[in-house]
């Protein structure tokens, strides 16, 4: 099976079994990302207790509406706070064994337009969750990123790259036995908020004659949250802290994915946004020296002195010298009959 074929379900569930008994935080548990992963983790593990922190207490409380006849054990807690403020995060991350850290300002014309906000959240929140999970009992720390943040051109994925750094190098800082830290990175996911395909269905939705297309040459990764959820789920099981674990997904062009959300509707190309790549970069010829390689992802290692490689890597290849793993260069392409069918 390969990555295509399973972007609806990724994994056999084993991997949520890790979280039995386990008391399991996700910052921006409110968010896509966060929300889709929570309610997989009601439905595919029997955890200890499951902490949401977030702040808005409105998407909080729909949130508990929507889940609370799954919590048949009643483990889900709304925790309200702001990962800018560290004595709270603290507070949140008591009698906690794994968080996720999933709470980003991720637009990139926000990010742009406002630079000290998107510093402040995703680099200083980085740096915060690090010293609360050092002072607490917190054993693994999982923090999600993005393709952007390999080789950035924006703020975004700039804040995004000092994050994992600030994540990689806390296991410096933890000795042997403290938490881990590691980071998954991957490209877009279908559907989430703010991603172009919800905003060419509501353009189709409201009568619109044409899609506007930045570049006709423009191509993006693409996950599904499913997929997404999974393979973060797998990752927190084999992490032993400092890796980058990065899916094989596939590229679709941009037109591609137009066509197949509106088969025979007219583009306008509008150009390339501020900030914009034409084509997204997950593994540079620079990291690719530390990449390798097993059956569906690849895993970018730290380069500490102390770091071995643990045993499920064994198998693991290295990557080709000046090996680049970007979207116009991928094997894997999307077809606009599978995209349709993953996007309902
Ligand atoms: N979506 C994608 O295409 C994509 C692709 C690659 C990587 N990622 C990464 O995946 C992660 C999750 O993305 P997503 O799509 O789930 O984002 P999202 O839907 O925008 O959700 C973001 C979440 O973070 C919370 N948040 C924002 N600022 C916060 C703060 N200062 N303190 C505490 N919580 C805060 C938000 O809730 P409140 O506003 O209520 O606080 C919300 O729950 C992000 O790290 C993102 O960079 C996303």
């Amino acid at each position: 099976m390969n990555s295509v074929d399973n972007m609806q379900d990724a994994s056999t569930g084993e991997a949520w079994r890790q979280f039995d008994g386990k008391s399991v935080l996700v910052t921006g548990g409110t968010g896509s990302f966060g929300k889709h992963f929570i309610r997989r983790l009601l439905k595919s593990a029997s955890p200890r207790r499951l902490v949401i922190f977030s702040r808005d207490e409105m998407k909080q409380f729909e949130m508990q509406n929507e889940l609370t006849p799954l919590d048949k054990n009643g483990v889900l807690r709304f925790f309200i706070g702001d990962v800018r403020d560290r004595s709270r995060l603290e507070m949140a991350f008591r009698r906690i064994d794994i968080v996720i850290h999933a709470a980003a300002l991720k637009q990139v014309p926000t990010a742009e337009y406002n630079p000290f906000e998107c510093i402040h959240t995703n680099v200083l929140g980085a740096e915060y969750i690090v010293h609360a999970a050092l002072r607490s009992d917190v054993s693994r720390v999982i923090a999600l990123s993005t393709d952007k943040a390999a080789s950035p051109i924006n703020l975004y994925g700039a804040s995004k790259l000092a994050s994992d750094k600030i994540f990689l190098a806390a296991n410096n800082l933890s000795g042997s036995g403290g938490a881990r830290f590691a980071v998954v990175r991957y490209g877009n996911v279908m559907a989430s908020r703010g991603s172009v395909i919800p905003f060419f269905q509501r353009l189709v939705a409201e009568g619109a004659k044409s899609l506007p297309i930045t570049d006709p040459r423009m191509t993006r990764f693409w996950i599904t949250l499913p997929m997404a959820a999974d393979f973060v789920a797998a990752s927190i099981g084999r992490m032993s802290g400092g890796e980058i674990f990065i899916p094989k997904i596939p590229s679709m062009k941009i037109t591609s994915l137009a066509d197949a959300i509106a088969p025979g509707m007219p583009h306008e190309l509008v150009g390339i946004r501020p900030g914009e790549k034409l084509h997204e970069v997950m593994i540079t010829e620079d990291d690719a020296r530390n990449t390798i390689e097993l059956s569906d992802h690849y895993v970018i290692q730290p380069s500490f002195g102390y770091w071995s490689r643990p045993a499920y890597l064994e198998s693991a290849k290295p990557v080709a010298e000046n090996f680049r793993y970007a979207s116009d260069n991928n094997t894997q392409w999307l077809d606009a009959d599978t995209l349709r069918k993953l996007i309902g």
